[in-house]
């Protein structure tokens, strides 16, 4: 068994090696290339050649992973093989939409093979290992990897991450198209202070049971092998050495067997944070808190030997994670065969294949969402209507992108003017809106908007008083949001808002195609802009996908993960928070101040979660109950119908939210507990069922504890979080 064998390399194992299989190092030369022989580089040359690494992070592609496995396999004296790891976010080369935007499609199928994707063309290029998903609930639009998860919501997220688990690695991980997953930041980094990155989080016990870890959970119900620390701090402990976190639940409560690791360098910085005295303190923090590989933090190659010899670790903890790093080393195949994944004949043929691009184009239209449509301005017509398109991001083949996309060409997206061109052969005016990027566009850099310069205004002014429609890409560029873009500001960057009114002002008929990585406060273009589409930034098909759902070839069927807020100072704004006990204006018209709200704002958002439109219209009807009254443990029917009452075929999300009225802890106003992706053809009508059971009727109270409480509930659905039928029901007797 699996388990022997580790016995039996343990055995032989110096603390050293141990200690080199909890190290993981950064890429850092050419390893094709002549060895390096000075710097950072030449000592991570030497620890790989005497068997102090276990892993690697960001070497990729056939030829430099054999490169580098071979100096293990060959030169060290056990010649264990590394795992190489990499941030394979949405997707490798062929991209998908960035995570936020699947979210959006609400279609667990389609997210479960767009990770195929990404894992088959990283699996092919070497890689075993993704550091996705990304299942940090996050709430506040301020934060910029808010794109890299999947919203708000911990039941959309629990169900998104387990997709995405079986994405990644498939049934089987020995497979050679299929990668070991992470589930991360474990835990609350999406909770980050103010939106600003690698802030603290300050969480209470039923927000971290209730909303952080269920998404966690789901990954780990769904067999994910590793899960990866955070920046931040959870109740002033980073969580990189945090027992509770790690030890307690994960390892303990939930069993865990896989292995973690922790963010990069976040071992060292936990001396930065004032958490402890220096590099060794760190490492052992770490070791005892449950890190089992250090990425690149140097901290456990360095101090777990002086550690373990000088009677300050307990070295069971160390022979614990290394188990676990070569247990899910063992599972992947890469001990019987260490170069199993390297195949140059395979890459070939497997990255940017065409069924790749099929499907990123299946997710990339599923996620867009449908904010606007008056007066059915959209779709558009396919003869005959003169078209202006404006505004830079149209005709960018970078930015739609996105953030996260290391092995993926620059400028290798379809644009939407590509799109639109190609689309039945479409001619269009094109004409440069204002300039939106100036400097270096790069992963590492900073994007930074040029806020002044309106040289194009007067030629997108004239193209869009020429035309029958005008259609404007405009939001945020592809790095303005992912880690280390936090923004105070939700507005569009740069003097686009001036172009949009300018714009307007010329030609009343303009649909608004949203490129972002975030909620933006679009306050003013809800309010005057006929047609508004929230198209993200859907990766390597995105011109694809827009012009299919402008032209009405899909019919749009994304709903919001995230709630849009009408301005910044709403943030964060979500749709299952508390009710607080001034909730409402007693006397509407009477101007009462006591009561929960803002003076100059209300407290609705601009678009609640799980809003989107369609071509078509649904009706919902006859919500019924089995009964209204349940025994402690027996399962609630709900069932609703669903009727496409427009004009065209289309899929709505049905969801099903519940309100427990009062808990020992106070409940949320809404909570989401099912959903399902109907299609109905124009007239069709249907009977949707859900079943709520105690796994949808409980939550955890403070000590962790999962209860149901007996107690009166309501049960709400409909097609997005504020329009809904409503039902109650009593469980138990109180
Ligand atoms: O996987 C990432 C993580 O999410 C943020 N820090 C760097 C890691 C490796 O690139």
């Amino acid at each position: 068994s699996i388990e022997a064998k580790i016995d039996s390399l343990l055995s032989i194992m110096t603390l050293e090696e141990k200690a080199g299989q909890m190290n993981q190092y950064n890429g850092f030369w050419e390893v094709t290339g002549p060895a390096p022989k000075d710097g950072d580089a030449a000592l991570k040359y030497e620890h790989l050649r005497n068997g102090r690494v276990g892993s690697m992070l960001t070497v990729r592609g056939v030829d430099q992973v054999r490169a580098v496995q071979e100096i293990v396999v060959n030169e060290s004296r056990l010649g264990i093989p590394l795992i190489i790891g990499f941030d394979v976010i949405h997707g490798y080369k062929t991209l998908s939409p960035i995570p936020l935007a699947e979210a959006a499609s609400w279609d667990m199928e389609a997210i479960r093979r767009s990770a195929e994707v990404g894992a088959a063309e990283a699996a092919a290029s070497g890689i075993n290992w993704t550091f996705a998903p990304m299942v940090d609930v996050s709430r506040d639009a301020r934060w910029g990897r808010v794109m890299e998860g999947g919203g708000e919501d911990p039941y959309l997220g629990s169900k998104i991450a387990a997709a995405r688990v079986k994405g990644f690695q498939g049934d089987d991980l020995s497979n050679p198209l299929t990668v070991a997953a992470t589930a991360k930041h474990f835990a609350g980094y999406g909770f980050a202070e103010a939106g600003r990155e690698y802030n603290k989080a300050d969480i209470g016990m039923s927000t971290l049971y209730n909303m952080i870890l269920p998404p966690f959970k789901a990954a780990e119900e769904a067999g994910v092998r590793t899960f990866m620390t955070g920046f931040n701090t959870l109740d002033e402990i980073p969580v990189t050495g945090n027992e509770f976190l790690l030890r307690d639940i994960l390892k303990g409560k939930w069993g865990f067997d896989g292995f973690v690791i922790s963010d990069y360098a976040s071992i060292e910085e936990m001396v930065v944070h004032g958490f402890v005295k220096n590099e060794k303190m760190a490492a052992k923090k770490a070791v005892e808190a449950g890190v089992d590989m250090d990425m690149e933090a140097y901290s456990y190659v360095n101090e777990i030997v002086g550690l373990v010899n000088e009677g300050k670790l307990d070295e069971s903890l160390v022979d614990d994670a290394v188990r676990r790093i070569l247990r899910v080393k063992y599972e992947l195949g890469l001990m019987d065969d260490p170069y199993r994944y390297l195949d140059a004949q395979r890459e070939k043929e497997v990255v940017g294949s065409s069924s790749h691009h099929e499907a990123v184009l299946d997710m990339a239209k599923k996620s867009i969402v449908l904010l606007k449509n008056e007066g059915n301005l959209l779709p558009l017509k396919k003869n005959g209507q003169k078209i202006a398109l404006i505004g830079d991001l149209a005709d960018d083949k970078n930015s739609p992108l996105g953030s996260w996309r290391i092995a993926s060409d620059d400028n290798t997206a379809i644009s939407v003017l590509e799109g639109m061109q190609q689309y039945k052969g479409n001619k269009l005016t094109f004409e440069q809106g204002a300039q939106l990027v100036v400097g270096a566009e790069s992963f590492l850099t900073e994007v930074r908007f040029n806020t002044t310069d309106k040289s194009g205004f007067p030629a997108a002014v004239k193209a869009a008083r020429n035309a029958d429609v005008v259609v404007m890409v405009l939001g945020e560029h592809g790095f303005q949001s992912g880690e280390g873009r936090s923004r105070t500001n939700l507005d569009f960057p740069g003097v686009q808002q001036e172009l949009l009114e300018e714009v307007f002002a010329a030609n009343k008929n303009v649909v608004l195609v949203l490129n972002n990585g975030r909620p933006l406060a679009i306050d003013w273009a809800a309010k005057n802009i006929p047609a508004i589409v929230e198209a993200w930034q859907l990766g390597t098909q995105t011109g694809n996908a827009v012009a299919q759902v402008l032209y009405g070839h899909y019919n749009p069927s994304g709903k919001l993960p995230m709630t849009f807020p009408r301005n910044i100072g709403q943030t964060p704004i979500y749709y299952n928070h508390q009710n607080t006990g001034r909730p409402e204006d007693p006397n509407p018209g009477a101007d009462m101040v006591w009561w929960s709200h803002y003076m100059d704002v209300e407290n609705t958002p601009l678009y609640p979660f799980g809003y989107g439109l369609s071509y078509t219209t649904f009706k919902y009807d006859n919500l019924k109950l089995n009964k209204e009254q349940f025994e402690m443990g027996g399962e609630v029917q709900v069932s609703v119908d669903v009727a496409n009452t427009g004009n065209y075929d289309g899929k709505e999300v049905v969801q099903l939210y519940i309100r427990d009225l009062y808990g020992s802890t106070v409940r949320p106003v809404r909570e989401l507990k099912g959903f399902e992706l109907v299609d109905l053809k124009k007239g069709e009508k249907r009977t949707v069922n859900f079943t709520l059971t105690e796994a949808e009727l409980g939550f955890f109270n403070n000590q962790g504890e999962y209860v149901v409480e007996p107690g009166e509930f309501e049960v709400f659905v409909g097609g997005n979080s504020v329009e809904t039928l409503k039902a109650s029901f009593m469980l138990g007797k109180e």
